[in-house]
């Protein structure tokens, strides 16, 4: 996918570090000296892995250019895709932003610091690295008192994508990251796994409605609780091949390298699909693995799949925690093909469909029920 070329410009920025450095941090009372060591390979240019209370952030100053050629190298990024930058103040938007729109500072009064980015007026100050040259600058306020204290010890927004390598499961703990960046970071915080699971929602302040362009964190109801005229249009399910409206939002960006199937409709016709598949897989010789709810099992028990269990149907926030764990863990059991229910779109079960969809690359059955 990563072209050769670009492989080997990379390699000669993250060849030279042969050994990552995995070190434990406190998450609710971060160790100082955790933090200070830290923060001052990220004042040196350098980039360091760190829990957020979504996913795993892979860090860097937000205003050395050197540092966040670093984060594209690591994670073998185009530099097409824009990146987020974490602040742990808000007087620090003065720095980043031109304008500061109204909805923008009821949104941080009511959901900052937490899993919320917004979409800002970049300053001319914000490098082109980071805003991939557009005239916007994403922001959020991290809530996981690891990253607030990171950010504060280097008296500098740090710009952090998720910490895998481009393409892959986002990582919700320690471990994820080093698999996805071994050798390519200098050192990986390990605060335990995150809270939230899913990446922050990441809303658009810059178009004509407020648009949600990636569901998140921050539920679709919970955010029109304070702003009721946001929006989110949900894109077609076969648009993968087609131009995309807004940078990350390819169809496969979240795809883990095992082919993924989602499947969705009424639970009955949902169930006998998914179990016909399985059994025509197997009669193949292939290993299939399933990520269920809960009340699944009794249905799977006995159908030979590699089962995963992502928590009570509803209970979105516990599904939404273990998702990407879940996609990783078959991955890594070997199996040759993952099949997915699919779950409610309520609360954070948006964004969960989303990351679903993306992880089956618009490979999406519903069966109808009169099957
Ligand atoms: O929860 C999160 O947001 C995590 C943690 C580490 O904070 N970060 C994260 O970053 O998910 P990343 O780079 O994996 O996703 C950032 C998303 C991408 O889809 C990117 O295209 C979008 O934000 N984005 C960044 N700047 C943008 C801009 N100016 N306009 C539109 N989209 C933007
Ligand atoms: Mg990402």
């Amino acid at each position: 996918m990563i072209d050769e070329g670009l492989k080997q410009f990379f390699g000669v920025l993250y060849q030279d570090m042969p050994h990552t450095e995995l070190l434990q941090v406190n998450p609710n009372h971060p160790n100082s000296f955790v933090i200070e060591r830290a923060a001052s390979l990220l004042r040196a240019g350098q980039v360091v892995v760190f829990p957020t209370e979504t996913v795993y952030g892979l860090g860097g100053d937000a205003m050395q250019p050197q540092a966040l050629e670093r984060i594209f190298a690591a994670k073998e990024r185009p530099y097409s895709d824009p990146l987020i930058v974490h602040i742990a103040q808000e007087e620090t938007l003065e720095m980043l932003t031109t304008t500061l729109p109204q909805q923008a500072k009821t949104l941080a009064q009511a959901f900052w610091p937490g899993p919320l980015t917004l979409i800002l007026p970049a300053s001319p100050r914000v490098p082109q690295l980071v805003t991939a040259g557009l005239s916007t600058v994403a922001i959020r306020m991290p809530r996981h008192p690891v990253a607030l204290a990171l950010i504060r010890a280097v008296s500098s927004p740090i710009a952090a994508p998720s910490a895998n390598r481009f393409m892959h499961v986002s990582p919700t703990t320690a471990q994820h990251a080093l698999t996805d960046l071994d050798g390519r970071v200098p050192l990986i915080l390990d605060g335990g796994p995150c809270e939230v699971g899913v990446e922050s929602t990441v809303l658009d302040l810059c178009s004509p409605v407020p648009t949600i362009l990636r569901p998140g964190g921050v539920s679709l109801e919970t955010l029109q609780q304070v702003l009721p005229e946001v929006v989110y249009r949900k894109q077609a399910i076969n648009e993968k091949h087609e131009a995309q409206s807004a940078p990350g939002q390819l169809l496969t960006h979240y795809a883990p390298s095992v082919p993924t199937f989602l499947f969705e409709g009424p639970a009955d016709a949902m169930y006998r699909a998914m179990l016909a598949e399985i059994q025509r897989r197997q009669e193949q010789g292939e290993r299939v693995g399933v990520l269920i709810a809960d009340e699944d099992i009794a249905t799977f028990a006995v159908s030979g799949a590699r089962i995963y269990t992502l928590g009570s149907a509803s209970a979105p926030e516990q599904i939404a925690t273990r998702l990407f764990a879940g996609l990783r863990t078959l991955e890594e059991a070997g199996v040759q093909s993952i099949l997915c229910r699919g779950f409610t779109e309520q609360g954070l079960g948006l964004a969960i469909r989303d990351r679903l969809r993306k992880a089956a690359g618009g490979r999406v059955l519903t069966p109808s029920g009169d099957a």
